[in-house]
């Protein structure tokens, strides 16, 4: 496994310096970042391990900051007969799950991974680049993951903590191999079912990474609908979503069918949406060694919002996890008008901290309060009768 991370560790004083700041976005921005890239040789995924790291370690200082963020009156919802805070993090960000327990004191849900059954190193590095005027993040990861053995001790850890966030996570079987590739990639779907089934709350299945082509292979109705019959036999009770990557209006129709066979499956609906491929001239960084990147932040933002309001109004009782460059609390509030129960995040944590969480939080509650709904429920509730 490729691992550098140990070659930054942080004086005290840094480490200090970056926990405060990882609660007050401004300083984050300003301060923070720039002394952890200057400790990471400007290797912004160096810079990210660094930031994981140092929450899992400083777990318990965690949970007692995270009684500042306390502006949750009216934000729970109800998904699939639990109580969700429905702010939570997007897949990428934990893949391997390790820092769950300190995470959970702040996001209201976790989707840890993509977990695959195999460890893989993914693509090599350099693989990820930052636009800080932007607010964009590139990468070309190539699905490296520490394997499903390792998850699941991270999940069964999880679990005997007394940490409630419910933990939904993101899996692919990988249709890699030379022969029966399809066939292979759904016998790993059902291995990751099964073995994470007892322990998790839901599952999103992730065939749309950019940076795999191989995965083009799963991207058929048929495969869609049999993916989520697999999941309905082996996760009877548990919440089974897609993930989706951005689609152009051309491409809406054959989203949807993709939808449509998946909820016919037993899916219950959809995170939207992935990162989007760009080619390797539109990604800010000298001597990008890949063909393409994919691009997440704030140019993802009409796709969004686009394809959460178009899903909505396709399958008015789907449940939507919306993702893609959500940096403050209108643009939080204006997807869940659009049609999102849930929100979830990676790339403006990386650019702005832990402390951006609660500023669309509070956000969010302002402009309900605003327009006269009492919480996210009666504004999901009108939503529906709409
Ligand atoms: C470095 C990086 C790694 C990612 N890895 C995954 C992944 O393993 N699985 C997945 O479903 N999405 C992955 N994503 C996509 C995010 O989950 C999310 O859909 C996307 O970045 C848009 O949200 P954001 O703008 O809040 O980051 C990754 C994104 C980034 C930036």
């Amino acid at each position: 496994m490729q691992t550098n991370s140990s070659s930054a560790e942080l004086t005290i004083g840094e480490r200090v310096a970056m926990l405060r700041g990882m609660f007050n976005p401004g300083l984050f921005k300003s301060a923070v970042r720039p002394m952890l890239y200057r400790k990471s040789n400007d290797d912004p995924e160096l810079v990210h391990e660094l930031t994981m790291k140092l929450m899992a370690q400083n777990e318990s200082s965690l949970k007692m900051v995270s009684i500042f963020f306390g502006h949750r009156r009216g934000l729970r919802i109800n998904i699939n007969g639990k109580d969700v805070i429905p702010f939570g993090t997007a897949a990428g960000l934990d893949k391997n799950g390790d820092a769950m327990k300190s995470l959970s004191n702040f996001f209201g849900f976790l989707e840890p991974g993509t977990v695959v059954v195999n460890p893989r190193e993914g693509n090599k590095r350099p693989r990820v680049a930052f636009d800080p005027d932007g607010l964009d993040v590139y990468n070309a990861q190539g699905f490296p993951s520490k394997g499903l053995e390792y998850f699941k001790e991270r999940i069964i850890a999880y679990r005997r903590s007394n940490c409630k966030a419910p933990v939904y996570v993101s899996i692919c079987g990988l249709p890699i191999s030379e022969q029966n590739a399809v066939d292979v990639a759904m016998d790993e779907l059902t291995t990751l079912l099964k073995s994470l089934n007892q322990y998790v709350d839901g599952f999103v299945w992730n065939c749309f990474s950019p940076n795999t082509s191989a995965l083009k292979m799963l991207r058929t109705p048929e495969i869609f609908e049999q993916s989520a019959s697999l999941m309905k036999q082996h996760a009877p009770d548990k919440l089974r979503l897609v993930k989706l990557g951005p689609y152009e209006e051309a491409e809406k129709d054959a989203s949807m069918s993709l939808i449509r066979k998946f909820m016919d499956g037993g899916g219950h609906g959809v995170v939207t949406t992935n990162t989007k491929m760009v080619p390797k001239e539109q990604v800010p960084a000298q001597d990008w060694g890949y063909p393409s990147a994919g691009r997440s932040g704030k140019f993802l933002k009409p796709y969004r919002l686009r394809s959460v309001s178009e899903i909505r109004a396709a399958f008015p009782d789907s449940v939507i996890v919306a993702t893609g460059g959500i940096y403050d609390g209108d643009d939080a509030y204006e997807t869940f008008k659009a049609g999102a129960d849930m929100l979830e995040g990676y790339t403006p944590y990386g650019f702005y901290g832990i402390g951006l969480l609660r500023n669309i939080e509070k956000g969010v509650v302002a402009r309900l309060k605003q327009d006269g709904y009492r919480n996210l429920t009666e504004l999901r509730e009108k939503r529906r009768m709409a």
